[in-house]
């Protein structure tokens, strides 16, 4: 076994039952983990239980969670609405397969929290959620191609695993960045039909997109970019993107998987007051349980329903799920009260301004960008706006920051340094406390390197 770093030897020595389970089941599961993501060095701990904002590892770690199940678990763990709701589902039945009636009060909460979603169809994942909206707006332009912003991450289908995690000698010229797959067995065809911008340059953005508009039936963008980080629309740069493309004839997609009920209740579409053509939901939107859907102006949706002449395909066997249309349904009630927002963005603020405040004061350069309860720490002496300006952070010390942080149990999300965390409704001030505490000796320790 590689010699651990002192950063890191706290955890490994909390986490021995973890550990043998990760040595264990890496010869039936590639890399012993579900998801790529899970996996990071030394090994990854594996879960026994959660409840609201904390996790119990397999040692009987508890750990205070800022990467609430990658961003469903707004409401924290097993929250107990939710959980009551689930159980009087599964008592009425789990799978349909014919519609069921709730879907409709489902679509109904989804429009009013999204008043520019007219029609909506329902998917199991984020993945989903950005694939079908694509073809749609393929049929709806009789154009191919489609835009996504470098380094964003918009699910596992080959049109939008391009121009992600760039390595830094194959950077070019910002306005000509051609899109490449990321990883192995993605045809070379695909990378053709897709065309790179970077998301809050506003001049490059104009100038590809611009020069593209021919061929485009689609941009596709998070509009807090949180793919390889986090960035904050800056200079009112969703509103010209908006302005843009309606003129260029471009379905503007907003993939608000991520930002959907995280940072308002409309997403960051209510955030920035900016109107899409069709958006993509998923994460929150089903509480914790596998829903999400896409929706959007009637005209392009209509694109699904079956007609003389031909229409788009959208179909899956759990679309619209009894058990997790009623979660979703519960989680959005909790979150529709008002004052719920104030109350999460205090919390994210609290922890994200804090963590800032905290470097400063031992003298490492940071920045935060955050908005509400997501956001990000990156270690550098420059301002982070653009994807391309976190190419160069420090990952060194993130890492001494994570693995020291999650060796006193606080698991500060997703565990690259290019990724980002979450807080909850549910995170207590003596959570925040912990965190600013544990970052705080973490900070120390890098102060003197
Ligand atoms: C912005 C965004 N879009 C799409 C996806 C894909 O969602 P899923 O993992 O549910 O397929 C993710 C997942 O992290 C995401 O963050």
């Amino acid at each position: 076994m590689a010699a651990h770093a002192s950063y890191e030897k706290e955890y490994v020595s909390r986490t021995k039952k973890s550990r043998a389970h990760w040595e264990k089941v890496k010869k039936h599961i590639p890399a012993g983990v579900e998801s790529n993501v899970r996996l990071f060095d030394p090994h990854p701990f594996y879960v026994k239980r959660a409840k609201g904002p904390y996790l119990w590892d397999l040692d009987g770690n508890k750990i205070i969670d800022f990467a609430l199940g990658y961003g469903p678990m707004i409401l924290g763990h097993n929250h107990p609405a939710v959980a009551k709701a689930v159980k009087a589902q599964v008592d009425k039945g789990t799978m349909f397969g014919a519609s069921a009636e709730m879907a409709y009060e489902y679509v109904s909460m989804v429009k009013k929290a999204l008043p520019s979603i007219e029609m909506f169809r329902f998917a199991n994942s984020g993945t989903e959620a950005t694939m079908h909206p694509l073809r749609v707006a393929r049929a709806f332009t009789g154009k191919e191609k489609i835009a996504k912003p470098e380094g964003s991450y918009h699910g596992g289908h080959d049109y939008v695993l391009q121009a992600l995690d760039i390595p830094a000698d194959k950077l070019v010229d910002k306005r000509h960045q051609p899109a490449t797959p990321f990883g192995k067995g993605i045809p070379k065809c695909i990378s053709d039909l897709v065309v790179v911008y970077p998301f809050n340059d506003w001049e490059a953005t104009e100038d590809v997109l611009t020069r593209n508009a021919d061929d485009l039936a689609a941009v596709i963008i998070e509009p807090i970019q949180a793919g390889g980080g986090c960035f904050i629309p800056r200079d009112n740069y969703l509103k010209k993107l908006r302005k843009l493309t309606k003129e260029l004839g471009i379905v503007l997609i907003f993939d608000e998987v991520l930002t959907g009920f995280r940072v308002a209740l409309g997403g960051a579409q209510e955030r920035y007051d900016v109107k899409p053509d069709i958006t993509a939901i998923a994460k929150i939107a089903g509480g914790g349980y596998q829903l999400a859907g896409f929706g959007g102006k009637k005209e392009i949706m209509d694109e699904i329903t079956p007609k003389e002449g031909g229409n788009v395909y959208h179909g899956g066997t759990y679309n619209a799920h009894p058990v997790s249309v009623t979660a979703g349904l519960a989680t959005l009630k909790i979150l529709s009260k008002p004052g719920t927002y104030k109350k999460i963005d205090a919390i994210g603020d609290s922890l994200f301004h804090g963590l800032k405040d905290v470097a400063e004061d031992r003298g490492v350069d940071v920045w935060v960008e955050s908005a509400g309860s997501l956001g990000q720490l990156y270690f550098t002496d420059h301002e982070i706006k653009t994807w391309r300006d976190a190419v160069d952070i420090d990952g060194e010390k993130w890492r001494h920051w994570f693995m020291h942080s999650l060796g006193k149990g606080v698991f500060f999300g997703v565990p690259h340094a290019d990724e980002h965390f979450f807080t909850s409704l549910v995170h207590s001030e003596g959570d925040i406390q912990k965190a600013l505490e544990v970052s705080d000796e973490a900070f120390k320790q890098i102060a003197k390197q």
